[in-house]
């Protein structure tokens, strides 16, 4: 069976994803920084390695990396970091906080390709890079997050014409109702949204279909096809 390596996968997408890719009886290596919620988010679930941590720290990516083995089906860059709520204008945007939002979305998920360059290539793998219209919408205040989302997505990019053997994917996966979406909207109700589980079935056509490598979103992937 396939092996995916999550991150993020206590909560919203990442757990959305874990439990789908079980349920088809995958393995899987999965992390989160809070362990109680990460050990609760598996409950049941078979085959699966669940390595507490922040994917910010080398230590705990060199854990998941040897989690990983020698070959890994695919990589899914999902934990994120939304920066401070609600979320500052670039003019007054705090670069401490700023860089720590480039270290989770950026240079992790870089750092982790890095380490699992070797295994994804002896699977032919697949990268996914969780992306966000924010990469390529300019809404005032998403200057932080959206800019390193926008890096991540051309990372994305380049690896893919650097790397032919291997599948590399930015997917945007749209609105969805979690922690961070309700970081990003305070005090709103989010509860028109829909849940990150809606979001996995486009994330399974990637998997399952292997198009091009590029950058997709969730609603062109689960959007019914023109008739020519
Ligand atoms: N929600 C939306 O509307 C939306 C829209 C567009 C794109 N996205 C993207 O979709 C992805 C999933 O977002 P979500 O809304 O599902 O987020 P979420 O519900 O807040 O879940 C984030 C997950 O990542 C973990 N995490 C956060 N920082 C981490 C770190 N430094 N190291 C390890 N794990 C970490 C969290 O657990 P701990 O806190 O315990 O670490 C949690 O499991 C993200 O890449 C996000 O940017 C979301």
């Amino acid at each position: 069976m396939p092996t995916a390596l999550i991150t993020g996968a206590s909560r919203g997408l990442g757990r959305a994803a874990a439990h789908a890719l079980a349920r088809r009886g995958w393995s899987l290596v999965v992390d989160a920084r809070r362990a109680a919620d990460l050990t609760g988010a598996m409950r049941g679930l078979a085959g699966v390695v669940a390595i507490p941590g922040d994917v910010t720290d080398p230590g705990h990516r060199a854990r998941l990396a040897e989690a990983a083995g020698g070959r890994l089906d695919v990589l899914v860059n999902n934990a994120s970091r939304l920066g401070p709520s609600p979320q500052p204008p670039l003019a007054s945007y705090p670069l401490d906080e700023l860089g720590r939002v480039y270290d989770t979305n950026v240079f992790a998920p870089l750092a982790l390709i890095q380490l699992l360059a070797a295994p994804l290539t002896a699977a032919a793998g697949t990268i996914v890079n969780i992306s966000s219209d924010a990469a390529t919408e300019a809404y005032p205040g998403w200057g932080g997050y959206g800019s390193a989302k926008a890096a991540l997505d051309q990372l994305t990019a380049v690896l893919a014409a650097e790397q032919p053997s291997l599948r590399c994917y930015a997917f945007d996966p749209g609105d969805m109702r979690t922690d961070m979406h309700q970081q990003a909207f305070p005090g709103e109700d989010i509860s028109d949204r829909p849940e990150p589980e809606a979001v996995v079935p486009a994330l399974l056509r990637l998997l399952d279909g292997r198009p091009p490598s590029g950058r997709y979103r969730a609603s062109d992937l689960t959007a019914p096809a023109v008739a020519p």
